[in-house]
């Protein structure tokens, strides 16, 4: 549990993720600074932070993540204010999809400095600040494309999450060296989030994004970065189904990735033709358009598939319970009969039924018929 008055800095904090994360951190008292570039939609991610709670605050604080500097005065403007950072959470980033031989170098180049360099001036903030006070907590958020599986069209931006998990493994080893075993290093990897992060990604596939495999809310991986705030652990998986997957990969990779190469191709992609080519928000602010959500319903998704989940599980229950009360009896006739154990057990001849077939066996019309089925004594004297 996190004290109220906990020091979190967010880059990413005007959409999706970050700005989840930020309100989420805001409902139990914490003292936020806010970094994006979307100046207004920061201001009014503040706003709405400074009103969650009679202890939270929040500064907004505009700037670029790929500049180096700007990540400096990020840390420095949350020991100005607040004397300190208790958590820091990287989730600034932007997606490049196109095949890798069709995206531009410098989208390539420039994803990689958001996604990966960004990160890294944010973490070299972070961890300057927080070696010198002998704690804190640094959260990077990665992927499971590129921290776990891959998938094609997603190759520069899944190279850029897999560096984080090696760049966030490499900075755990040097904080052990350097004794200091109370700042922690942890890496998050969602799955599919419902996020304007499709919206904002740059697109050279010329199809649209018109599915997308079960989707986790913005708050759900939220609450588990606020979870790892407080138990800081190195690597934190999140989303419907996403723990298995690692799993999965690593038993059967070719079958893993023959399913995702599939999904992606014939699913999640549209026809060609179907999307403009854009550079979405590499270069750019996503301004108007940041916001917690997508347009993915991940919650009546979520609410869908817990329900199936449950109608499935009764489904199966009810199947044991009826085929629990049912015994299978072997006449003296070839004849097979299903019948209901409201048979009585004769007592004093155990191997003597009484029952009630649910089949007619023939016999003009039967309802209560007097046979010698072969039940296992066994089976009689438990049902006794
Ligand atoms: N959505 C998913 O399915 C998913 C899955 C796994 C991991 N992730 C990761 O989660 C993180 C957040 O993504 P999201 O889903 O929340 O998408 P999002 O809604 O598009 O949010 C991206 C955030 O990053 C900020 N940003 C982008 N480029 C920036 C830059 N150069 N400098 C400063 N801020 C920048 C954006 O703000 P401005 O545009 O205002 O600068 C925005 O606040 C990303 O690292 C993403 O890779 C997302």
């Amino acid at each position: 549990m996190l004290a109220a008055g906990t020091v979190v800095v967010i880059t990413g904090a005007s959409s999706g993720i970050g700005r989840a994360v930020g309100l989420a951190f805001a409902h139990r008292g914490a003292r936020l600074v806010l970094a994006a570039r979307s100046a207004e939609a920061l201001s009014q991610v503040a706003r709405e932070c400074t009103a969650a709670h009679p202890q939270a605050e929040a500064v907004a604080v505009p700037a670029d993540v790929t500049d180096a500097d700007a990540m400096t005065g990020l840390a420095d403007t949350a020991l100005a204010r607040y004397g300190r950072v208790d958590v820091w959470v990287n989730a600034a980033g932007v997606g490049v999809l196109g095949r890798l031989d069709a995206v531009p170098p410098a989208d390539v180049l420039r994803s990689w400095e958001v996604n990966v360099l960004g990160t890294l001036h944010g973490a070299r903030a972070a961890l300057r600040v927080m070696r010198g006070q002998g704690r804190g907590v640094l959260i990077d958020v990665s992927s499971v494309l590129g921290g776990a599986v891959t998938a094609p069209y997603m190759g520069a931006y899944a190279a850029a999450k897999a560096a984080l998990v090696v760049l966030d493994e490499v900075m755990r080893q040097e904080l052990i060296i350097s004794g200091d075993h109370d700042v922690a290093v942890c890496t998050v990897l969602p799955a599919g989030v419902d996020t304007p992060f499709f919206q904002h990604s740059a697109n050279h596939t010329g199809r649209r994004v018109r599915t997308l495999p079960a989707v986790a809310t913005p708050e759900r991986v939220a609450r588990a970065v606020l979870h790892t705030a407080a138990r800081p652990r190195a690597r934190v998986v999140v989303g419907p189904g996403a723990r298995l997957l690692p799993w999965a990969h690593a038993l059967a990779p070719g079958l893993v990735r023959g399913l995702i190469r599939r999904r992606t191709e014939h699913g999640y992609l549209g026809a060609p033709g179907t999307a403009p080519v854009t550079t979405g928000t590499l270069y750019a602010p996503s301004g108007a358009t940041a916001a917690v959500s997508g347009d993915r319903h991940a919650a009546a998704r979520t609410a869908a598939r817990r329900a199936f989940a449950l109608a499935a599980a009764g489904a199966v229950g009810a199947r044991f319970i009826a085929a629990r009360s049912r015994t299978r009896v072997r006449t003296g006739s070839p004849t097979h009969v299903r019948i209901r154990p409201r048979a009585r057990v004769g007592i004093g001849s155990p191997t003597h039924v009484r029952i009630r077939p649910r089949v007619r066996v023939g016999i003009g019309s039967p309802t209560r018929v007097r046979m010698r089925p072969h039940i296992p004594a066994r089976r009689l004297s438990r049902r006794r």
